[in-house]
């Protein structure tokens, strides 16, 4: 059980919205140190094959400003291997990609795809990068994180977002029942993704969580209460849930 659930707040969509105008404002260095300084435990970042909102000097930019750690989600590719051994990021987490895909659709098969994840998890590991495998809250690819000996998983929440009533019930107990699993090998299991202020009460009470990565809801919602707000309001919320 870990006490203070930690915050890490993703920039990835103030980068988004830059590109948009293909200028330089508004700046996500900017924005991850307002977060960091509005309480946020971590920055996260997503560097996507196609560079459709965080780019490499975005990473440059990041790692030089803060003091905070930083979280970089990456494919598990050679080209992003090499991008985060020579930025060697606090953490990395390692997510599935897809061109077509809006968002990170599902998690990574981490049980299908033991032969590829294997070396990428002892090559991050060994260059002190926290590897984190962005799964479903999902026995099967718990027990695959175990087997890859990965410290961290981060629970797909996108499914529990989605769903109402007794199926958001049953997914709940799927990501508390999945954050056992994990602590009981030995691996600190975070959550994240489609968590928003209505929905986030629920996933910060789970005990074993310790880190939830939240984006795209604080980044809109800062364009009505601000961001530093936005972060505290989160933040609020998460800790009262505890
Ligand atoms: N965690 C991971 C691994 C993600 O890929 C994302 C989305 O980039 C998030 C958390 C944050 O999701 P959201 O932007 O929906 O809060």
């Amino acid at each position: 059980m870990s006490a203070h659930l930690r915050l890490g707040v993703n920039i990835d969509h103030v980068a988004t919205v830059r590109n948009a105008r293909g200028g330089i404002h508004p700046d996500p260095v900017q924005a991850a140190l307002m977060a960091q300084a509005a309480g946020a435990d971590g920055i996260t970042a997503h560097l996507r094959e196609d560079r459709r909102h965080i780019r490499d000097a975005d990473l440059d930019g990041l790692m030089a400003a803060l003091t905070i750690p930083l979280n970089l989600e990456m494919a598990a590719t050679d080209e992003m291997a090499e991008i985060a051994l020579r930025h060697r990021p606090h953490a990395a987490c390692i997510v599935p990609e897809r061109r077509e895909e809006r968002t990170t659709e599902g998690g990574l098969d981490a049980a299908g795809q033991d032969n590829r994840l294997v070396p990428l998890v002892e090559r991050l590991s060994a260059a002190h990068i926290r590897v984190s495998l962005f799964i479903e809250p999902d026995v099967r690819q718990v027990e695959a994180a175990i087997r890859l000996k990965a410290p961290v998983v981060e629970f797909h929440t996108g499914r529990y977002a989605e769903l109402d009533g007794q199926a958001r019930v049953a997914e709940l107990a799927r990501i508390a029942d999945a954050a056992k699993l994990a602590v009981a090998g030995g691996i600190e299991p975070h959550a994240g993704h489609g968590l928003t202020f209505d929905n986030v009460g629920p996933i910060a009470a789970i005990p074993e969580l310790a880190e939830l990565n939240i984006g795209h809801y604080l980044i809109g919602e800062a364009i009505f209460m601000g961001l530093d707000a936005s972060i505290r309001e989160m933040r609020r919320r998460m800790d009262a849930a505890r």
